[in-house]
């Protein structure tokens, strides 16, 4: 096949039906290299990297999407509709707004909302809150079970901002619409999702909070992931 203009791969049997996505390229070698056998590297373009390996037995791909909506629509959208990618679980890190969630606490997003314009301009799609899959989520939620790993359950905010002058809007966003925490990238992928018929999930470790200001370090984020990537590796 004639690979497509931000992926490499020219043989779709070079992924799984299911990618494990976190938003920094690095952490997906980190994630490839840790708990992965068998691995080959499957894109290096804009060094958004992909590796595809071996987990327990099965063929599992992990790959970057890039921060925010424009990166992780274009990802998500040529492994769905070029590449017969099934399902995409995004393992990201968010802000909490919520008072109970501390940093290296794990959310798994029932759904999105999102002020972003990218499902309307893409699909004609105008809610501003869309779903996760629920089968995925069914599945993360009973593999965290199992593995004793808490996992918080709700609403989260894919923003376009991260600095931005207002620093009561996390409060807003908390009060108004029940969003636990913020992140960047969920809406355009369930937007993707829902238009190609495909399944997305999304599961977020706390790296920092705005309301306590409490924050985690590059290093610390990398190993305190590790929870995250194991329901996700087990989901599968
Ligand atoms: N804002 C947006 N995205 C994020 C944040 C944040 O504070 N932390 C981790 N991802």
């Amino acid at each position: 096949m004639i690979p497509t203009p931000h992926i490499e791969i020219t043989n779709k049997d070079l992924l799984s039906k299911t990618v494990l996505m976190p938003g920094d390229p690095l952490r997906a070698k980190h994630i490839a290299e840790t708990y992965l056998t068998d691995v080959v590297k499957i894109n290096s373009v804009r060094n958004m990297l992909g590796y595809t390996g071996c987990y327990k037995g099965k063929k599992v791909t992990v790959m970057g999407s890039g921060m925010g909506m424009p990166s992780i629509g274009i990802y998500s959208y040529e492994l769905y509709k070029f590449y017969d990618v099934e399902n995409i679980i995004r393992v990201g890190s968010c802000g909490s707004y919520s008072p109970t969630l501390s940093v290296y606490d794990v959310i798994l997003a029932d759904a999105a909302y999102s002020e972003s314009t990218f499902a309307k301009n893409a699909f004609n799609i105008s809610e501003d809150v869309l779903d996760a899959n629920k089968e995925l989520n069914a599945k993360i939620i009973e593999t965290a079970r199992k593995l004793k790993i808490e996992i918080h359950c709700g609403l989260i905010h894919s923003s376009d901002v991260f600095y931005r002058d207002n620093i009561e809007f996390a409060k807003e966003i908390f009060k108004d619409k029940k969003c636990l925490a913020v992140e960047m990238e969920s809406f355009a992928l369930f937007a993707n999702a829902i238009k190609l018929n495909k399944k997305a999930a999304c599961i977020l470790t706390v790296s920092d909070s705005l309301i306590t200001k409490e924050v985690t370090s590059a290093i610390e984020r990398q190993t305190a992931f590790n929870k995250m990537i194991e329901i996700a590796l087990e989901s599968i």
